[in-house]
């Protein structure tokens, strides 16, 4: 039976779900601690990066990270979108499950993090979709990376895949404002709001581009002088 405070009943009718469902949600509710252990191990790899970037260069390329878990409603309404049956692996066609959202402070960097970490011998690329090459209609731009982790148990390692949205500050606060816009507006917005943001997203590219430059051109006449930051400061910092 399905645990009433983790899915209530209530929800599992409204979105047209029959008890043949109940076993497969409870069976995979109770390993949702799968994606949140492979969250945890690529925010520790991210920040890993950033930390030696940092004793390596004097310059953090990450700003934050966020990352959140799919509720089970919303896991239940994507498989039932996507005409998922009950035997479909669900595991398999819904891999944004875990996400984790990682702010640059620079276009660079965006690239840059994604190049270091899909290095790694055990991140596996599923999917690479390049919306800062190729924004979406609306002007949504990041790079978004589906991977998959091993996850070591007790007796087994299970592969579980995470979708890894990297963004620039600019390119954030445009999704986030867009996103949130969107969401208020429940009959969706009219054609010249759309023409607006997308107007907006294209002069935040701008700003982000001057800003690169300017960072650039700030950090290679830094990189002329002396570097004061060292292991030992990142070290202090760190405890
Ligand atoms: P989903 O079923 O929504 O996951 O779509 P998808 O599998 O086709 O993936 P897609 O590459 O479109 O990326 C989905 C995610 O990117 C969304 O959940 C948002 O977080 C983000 N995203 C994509 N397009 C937009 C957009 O136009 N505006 C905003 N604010 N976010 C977007
Ligand atoms: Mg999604």
């Amino acid at each position: 039976m399905i645990k009433k405070e983790i899915i209530p009943n209530t929800t599992l009718d409204s979105i047209g779900v029959d008890t043949d469902w109940e076993e497969k949600i409870q069976l995979f509710v109770e390993n949702m601690y799968l994606y949140k252990s492979a969250i945890q191990q690529i925010n520790t790899k991210l920040e890993i990066l950033d930390n030696d970037f940092k004793v390596k260069n004097d310059y953090n390329p990450i700003h934050h990270i966020e990352s959140r878990i799919k509720t089970p409603e919303s896991i239940i309404q994507k498989a039932l979108r996507k005409n998922l049956s009950f035997s479909d692996s669900w595991k398999d066609n819904i891999t944004d499950i875990a996400g984790i959202r990682v702010i640059c402070n620079y276009k660079e960097d965006v690239y840059s993090i994604s190049k270091q970490l899909l290095k790694q011998e055990d991140i596996t690329l599923l999917k690479e979709k390049d919306y800062i090459l190729h924004p979406k209609e609306s002007g949504y731009k990041a790079l978004h990376l589906i991977i998959e982790t091993p996850v070591y148990l007790t007796n087994s390692v299970e592969h579980v895949p995470v979708e890894i949205q990297i963004r620039t500050i600019a390119m954030d606060t445009w999704a986030s404002l867009e996103h949130e816009l969107k969401y208020k507006n429940k009959n969706g917005l009219d054609d010249k709001t759309i023409k607006r943001l997308k107007k907006c997203a294209t002069k935040l590219s701008e700003i982000d581009q001057e800003l690169q430059d300017i960072h650039n051109e700030q950090f290679l006449s830094q990189e002329n002088s002396t570097k004061s930051y060292s292991a030992n400061t990142l070290l202090l910092e760190l405890l």
